[in-house]
């Protein structure tokens, strides 16, 4: 696999991040090729990895074994016109975007052209990502697209597209839940008195040390949160009033609108509703997950 040449369109954060695991993991920087319509994009990734890279979309269509599309939702479209007809007949087209199912791609494509799915998320860029695969092709397409994001952390299969929409929900959206509880987190650790730099080294090594709990301790998260609350403890008063203030109630309404959201996303891009931009909350950056 190390020699396969792969393609991405679109060099934002999210191929940056991909690009980065394949040459971690011992890729060949001369068989990766990026496609932008940023100039300096372009230069800064080839600086920085070495990889070949291009203006032209259709240009590296035709080079690749495997293609990612990494551009927003609202630009695939044009992307989707500027490669269709040049993609060769063995080469994966592996999309990453939130929302664009496998018929809108194909409505683009064509029937014959190999699809996946992907929904990765943005701890991809540190290499501890969570991507979510949707193969609507052969065997050898699957391995393609696994080897492309084991690069950059875990991969999990779902056999319906469907799940996608929860994925999104749980993993694609999730990092910004963990940030916002470590938002609020330090901000109280100011509020009551503990110097910012400290309260920063204090919730950021507390979420890393639970999420390796998590992982390595082999105890699911209820069984690790009963073994740290005592009875009558500070623990046991913190998580009472978590549950007085009705927090669980609030994950599960912003992971249902989350989902709700993204099925939203999948209309076609004409019946749309209209959403107004927020001035604050996660979903400022349209077309992200
Ligand atoms: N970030 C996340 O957490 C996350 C998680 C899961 C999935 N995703 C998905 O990943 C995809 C990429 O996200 P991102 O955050 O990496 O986006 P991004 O940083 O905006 O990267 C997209 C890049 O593509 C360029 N581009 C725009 N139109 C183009 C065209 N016609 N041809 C070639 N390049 C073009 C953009 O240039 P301009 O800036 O000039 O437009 C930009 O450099 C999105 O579809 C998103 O849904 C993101």
């Amino acid at each position: 696999m190390q020699n396969l040449k792969i393609s991405f369109i679109g060099g934002g954060n999210m191929a940056e991040a991909l690009l980065a695991g394949l040459v971690r993991a011992g890729h060949a920087p001369g068989q990766l090729m990026v496609a932008d319509v940023r100039v300096e994009r372009l230069d800064e990734l080839k600086q920085a990895y070495g990889v070949c890279v291009t203006q032209n979309n259709a240009e590296a269509a035709m080079e690749a074994d495997a293609l990612l599309l990494a551009v927003k939702p609202q630009q695939m479209d044009v992307v989707l016109k500027s490669i269709a007809g040049k993609i060769g007949k063995g080469t994966t087209v592996i999309s990453i975007a939130a929302g664009i199912g496998i018929k809108h791609l194909r409505e683009g494509l064509g029937d014959e052209v190999c699809l996946v799915r992907v929904m990765p998320n943005t701890p991809c860029l540190v290499g501890a990502g969570m991507s979510v695969l949707f193969c609507d092709a052969g065997k050898d397409h699957c391995a393609r697209a696994e080897y492309i994001l084991d690069s950059s952390g875990k991969t999990a299969w779902v056999d319906d597209e469907d799940m996608l929409h929860a994925v999104t929900a749980i993993s694609g959206s999730g990092p910004a839940y963990f940030f916002l509880l470590a938002e609020l987190m330090q901000a109280t650790a100011h509020a009551l008195g503990l110097p910012k730099e400290l309260s920063g080294v204090l919730v950021t090594q507390t979420a890393l040390g639970a999420g390796r709990m998590l992982v390595e301790s082999g105890k699911t998260a209820e069984e690790l949160r009963q073994q740290v609350t005592s009875s009558g403890g500070t623990t046991q008063a913190a998580l009472e009033a978590m549950f007085e203030g009705n927090m669980p109630d609030a994950v599960r309404a912003a992971i249902t609108a989350a989902a709700k959201r993204s099925k939203a996303m999948a209309l076609p891009l004409t019946h749309k509703p209209c959403h107004r931009t927020l001035a604050h909350g996660p979903d400022q950056g349209a077309g992200h997950s």
